[in-house]
């Protein structure tokens, strides 16, 4: 308990309960603690109770009570779970029954006196806490305050309080401020689906709930902050995933005449922070398309190698029909190889690769095995002996490994398909294999990413950051010049100047450096498909805004919930939020989102036709 801690007067408790040592026996001083009945074991004379709090464990002890006036019937019925306040006598234990596991083991309370502040229901109770890893995960989430007695997640907003309180102390040391945004406000493009909120003051209006504060970080240089950051909530409607919420939260920076080494170097510093990394530690660099090349994914695990060969020009001449569709219509294939000393895979486990690639839209993965260095199985016939000495070849080239071992293919005629096929594997594999050490951190920073993704289905460009990203400075003339519906255009080929920040396959934080020229913002939302009108109904006091004097600026946003699952070493984002939602974006808990009832609905001017 620090010195401040212990000067607050006025808990109902003296100590909590992961505090008693043997220095408090000395004097036999009276204190009281407050928790949880964890345990309550009868052993014939002797009872006792293993009271909880989130600090800890202590063993109480009731030889003393009934001498006390207390009823010792009354406790050993008490249920689990219920809360008690105990004022006792702490006392050494005796040396057989020392526990050396807790920190509280070398004593115990010799209990005087007991108030019982609440009794747990325990027929109705749908989980006792120590056994929710038995409970399914909706009745945990149902019941989330249960589970959150837990010392796992305890010690996870634990974690998180103390790496929030990190993060502003270091900012704030580098002249950051923390400035607050509005939470409804306008449509503030992620590539998600806005939540909206009907407004009661203006009927058939709305408010958008911030994709991220963008826009207005943006507006706060252009207000002259110079130094911004905000840790703030983030709302987007999409498809949730392991690591995504709905609504989720972002250590979101913005400063005014930033270079991009600027940010980079800010970045390291509050990685150093954050992961404890030596003083020294600088961020490994890979640009966008070296690792699409080389992992098939712009955020990459580079905790092993299994690194991907595109094979797709040494299939050209191909009997195997299902690769020379692919190459004939312009797709890709690729490979990976596995050496023998690394494993061996049975056949049933390289036929379920296919439901490995089934997700990413893949239908299978070839592959086949070199044997005494002779290919054998599955599409070994397919191998002409000139096609095998040069994949080897290309191994050695890019791996230093040929030999025995397995080779794995994805092949589509979509080179993404492909990408994210062989990525996929790759990462199956790196688990199968061993090959990830859990608590190494492999750090990235991938730069050189595209400006712009072209949307066939509308045939459009969409911004592949955001529509604020600046284009590399050195391409402004194709930017202004290129024909914004030509989808194998230059337009293609820009390059944003933007970046992530990747470690161990998850994307942590994103950002770039913005547009900061009215014009170049306006030909943006032009080349994005939208009118002048559009543009300014939707941007209009933005544009403005970049009117009247504007820094150059740039910034990015860490993603929170992911940075604490990296240190909790966990690969669920719901284990790092107090009250997270499903995959289906719903509280179980409250049951959120409901209906709004009818008097609602009529203040809000809201009408829904459910059936349409
Ligand atoms: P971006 O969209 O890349 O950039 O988001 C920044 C970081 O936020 C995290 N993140 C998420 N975490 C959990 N659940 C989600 N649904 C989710 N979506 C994103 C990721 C990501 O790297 N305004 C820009 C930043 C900028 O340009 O400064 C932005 O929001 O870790």
């Amino acid at each position: 308990m620090s010195g401040l801690e212990k000067d607050l007067k006025g808990l109902m408790r003296t100590h909590h309960c992961g505090e008693l040592r043997l220095s408090h026996v000395a004097g036999r001083q009276v204190v009281t603690l407050c928790g949880w009945v964890n345990k309550n074991r009868d052993l014939g004379g002797l009872h006792f109770i293993d009271l909880r709090d989130k600090y800890g464990l202590t063993q109480l002890s009731f030889d003393q009570y009934e001498k006390k006036g207390g009823d010792l019937n009354l406790l050993k019925q008490i249920s689990l779970e219920s809360v008690l306040k105990v004022t006792g006598i702490v006392r050494a234990r005796p040396d057989d029954a020392k526990n050396k596991n807790i920190a509280t083991g070398e004593v115990e309370l010799e209990v005087h006196e007991v108030v019982i502040l609440s009794v747990a229901d325990k027929d109705r109770i749908p989980f006792l806490p120590s056994a929710a890893t038995q409970a399914s995960d909706d009745l945990k989430l149902k019941y989330r305050y249960l589970d959150l007695r837990n010392k796992k997640l305890q010690d996870i907003l634990q974690l998180r309080s103390d790496t929030t309180v990190k993060i502003r102390k270091i900012l704030s040391s580098i002249g950051f401020i923390e400035v607050e945004t509005p939470i409804l406000y306008k449509s503030t493009p992620e590539g998600a689906r806005d939540y909206i909120v009907p407004s009661r003051v203006h009927p058939g209006e709305v408010y958008a709930l911030p994709q991220s504060p963008q826009t207005l970080k943006q507006l706060l240089m252009i207000g002259g902050t110079d130094k911004y950051f905000q840790i703030c909530k983030c709302f987007r409607d999409e498809d949730l995933r392991a690591d995504r919420q709905p609504e989720f939260t972002q250590v979101d920076i913005e400063v005014s005449f930033p270079t991009q080494d600027y940010i980079k170097n800010l970045v390291e510093k509050i990685l150093i922070e954050l992961f404890v990394l030596p003083e020294n530690f600088v961020l490994p660099m890979m640009d966008f398309n070296l690792a699409m090349e080389t992992y098939g994914t712009d955020k990459p695990d580079t905790r092993f190698a299994l690194k991907h060969m595109n094979v797709t020009s040494l299939f050209l001449k191909s009997e195997f029909q299902t690769f020379k569709t692919v190459v004939d219509s312009g797709g890709m294939i690729k490979a990976i190889f596995v050496p023998e000393a690394m494993g061996a895979f049975s056949r049933k486990e390289t036929d379920h690769l296919t439901e490995v690639v089934k997700p990413y839209g893949g239908s299978g993965v070839a592959t086949f095995k070199i044997v005494g260095g002779e290919p054998s199985g599955g599409i070994s016939k397919f191998i002409s002996s000139e096609l095998f000495h040069s994949l080897e070849e290309l191994s050695f080239k890019r791996t230093g490994e040929r030999g025995n071992g397995t080779w794995f293919f994805c092949a589509d005629k979509r080179e993404e398909t492909t990408h994210a096929c062989l990525d996929a594997v790759r990462r199956h594999l790196g688990v199968k294999l061993n090959l990830i050490h859990p608590d190494q951190l492999s750090f990235l920073w991938v730069y050189d990413f595209p400006l712009y993704e072209w949307d066939e289905e509308n045939k459009r460009f969409a911004a592949r950051h955001h529509p604020f990203t600046s284009p590399k400075s050195s391409m402004m003339k194709d930017y202004f010049a290129a024909d914004p519906k030509d989808g194998k255009g230059k337009l293609r080929y820009l390059l944003a100047d933007a970046y992530d920040i990747v470690c161990n396959g998850y994307e942590i934080g994103g950002g770039s450096i913005r547009i900061f020229n009215q014009e170049v913002q306006s030909r943006m939302f032009n080349i994005l498909g939208m009118t002048e009108e559009e543009a300014l109904y939707q941007f209009g006091f933005f544009i403005e805004a970049l009117k009247y004097g504007t820094p150059p600026h740039g910034g990015l946003a860490f993603g929170l919930d992911r940075i604490v699952m990296l240190l909790a070493k966990t690969d669920n984002i719901r284990d790092v939020i107090a009250f997270p939602k499903t995959t289906s974006a719903t509280d179980l808990m409250a049951k959120a989102p409901s209906s709004p009832g009818p008097a609602q609905l009529k203040e809000l001017h809201f009408k829904w036709d459910l059936k349409s």
